[in-house]
Parts: C-alpha cells; structure tokens; sequence
C-alpha cells in the first residue's frame, strides 16, 4: 500500500499567512506541517510517499524535506497539481505513480494524537473498498460528515448547512486500485472542484466502504482558529504517537 499526502490549494483561508508561501510550509507549533502528516503515514508502516504539492513556494517542499531522511526515509516522491481542482483532482495526479495499488491518503493540513496503523491493517485485510475515518465534532458544518444507520455509513454530505450528524469525515481515507478511474467520472461541484465526498460516495453505494472512529484528538489546519488550535494541542500533548 502507498502513502499519498495532498499539500496544494492556495490555502485561502490563512491569507495573508499564505500571500508568499504554501500552507502546509507554515508552522504548527515547533515544526512545519507537511511534518505531520508525513509521521501519520510513516508511523502506520507506509514508507512509500507520493507528496502532491501546488501553489506557491512548492520548491521549498523539496528543500525542506530531501528525500526524507528526518522520518527514517530513503525516497520521497513529489507531483504538483496546477490550481485549485481540488482534492480529488489532486489525488488522480498520483495515478500514474501508484500503477493500480492501494493507497492511504492524508490531507496535509490534518494532524492526529495517535497511531493509524491497525485501521492501515485492517484495511489490508478488508481487500477491496475503501476505509474513512470519523470523529464527532462541535462543528460539523465545517466538513464532510457521514449518516449513518448503526456502524454502517450510508451517505456523506460535504458541508452541510444544518448537519443531522456531528461525525465528521477526517482526510484520512483508504483506497483500492478502482480510486483512479471513479475520479475520472467526477464532476466539479459547486465550488468548482472535484471532491474527494463523491469518491467516498461511490464507495458507500458501492458497499464497500468502512468506517472506523478514530482515537486521540484530530484536527485540521487551515484556518486562522484551527491553525491555533492545532499548535496548543501540539504544544500540550504532542501529535503521532506510537500507539
Ligand atoms: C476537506 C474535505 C472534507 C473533510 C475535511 C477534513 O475539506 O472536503 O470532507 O471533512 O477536508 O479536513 P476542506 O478542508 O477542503 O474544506
């Protein structure tokens, strides 16, 4: 299974933070944050890393990580995605790398508390489908957020203005090999971009996809009040833990 980190957009939100630089090069606390999504992956025994990187600055991705020797690496891939598309757009980038394997994808303003490495293996063992993760949140409509009937996930919808749910779909997802040819079937949505909810759909009307809660704390990255967020609870309790 391959690791896939998504690092583009022009990461609006955080204007002017990102005027003259990518998002994912900001700092969470004491490191970059493309530094933990990586540690997400590498932690759950992926070692096999495509970074999608886009907007500005993306060669300092290249300066800043190497080949990523700082995670125990010994090669680290890079595509850039131009625009916005969106994150499915960006993923599909990886098509040609990922040569029909299954991947992990994590969105690289996202970090975690703890480890993901028995959801990777049960993933694994799943065989076909895909896996999402959710956690239940004060402010659903802030994100994708899944319906469900029992432990089963029956629709995600992105955004919604009056939520029924509080579980929110993290950007930590898993795919098998179908992923690239279901996102060739996309059409933009209203904000014009390929959403990686209509993957995720597919797969629920599929009825292959799982869902597991995840552990620890999560949060996202990309705006003023979760940027600040993020780095108290990394400053407080430290994030990719082992277990
Ligand atoms: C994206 C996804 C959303 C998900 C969120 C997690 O939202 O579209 O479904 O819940 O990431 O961070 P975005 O940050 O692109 O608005």
């Amino acid at each position: 299974m391959k690791g896939v980190i998504l690092a583009g957009g022009l990461g609006t939100r955080l204007f002017p933070l990102t005027k003259i630089t990518n998002k994912h090069l900001l700092p969470v606390y004491d490191q970059p944050m493309i530094y933990y999504p990586i540690r997400t992956l590498v932690n759950a025994g992926i070692d096999d890393i495509m970074i999608v990187t886009g907007g500005r600055k993306s060669g300092d991705f290249l300066s800043l990580l190497g080949n990523g020797k700082d995670f125990g690496l010994k090669h680290l891939n890079y595509t850039y995605q131009e625009g916005e598309g969106g994150i499915a757009e960006a993923l599909g980038l990886a098509e040609h790398w990922a040569k029909g394997d299954s991947v992990a994808v994590v969105l690289g303003d996202n970090l975690i508390e703890r480890n993901i490495r028995t959801a990777v293996d049960n993933f694994r063992q799943q065989r076909k489908g895909a896996k999402i993760m959710l956690k239940e949140v004060h402010d659903p409509e802030r994100f994708g957020v899944a319906y469900m009937d029992g432990d089963r996930v029956v629709e995600i919808i992105e955004k919604p203005k009056n939520p029924k749910s509080n579980k929110a779909v993290i950007g930590i997802y898993m795919y098998d090999g179908r992923v690239w040819d279901i996102i060739k079937t996309l059409k933009p949505s209203d904000r014009g971009e390929l959403e990686i909810t209509d993957v995720n759909n597919w797969y629920i009307q599929d009825g292959t996809m799982t869902a597991e809660v995840l552990e620890g704390w999560w949060t996202d990255a990309g705006t003023f009040e979760s940027l600040h967020g993020a780095a108290k609870l990394v400053a407080e309790g430290g994030a990719n833990r082992l277990d």
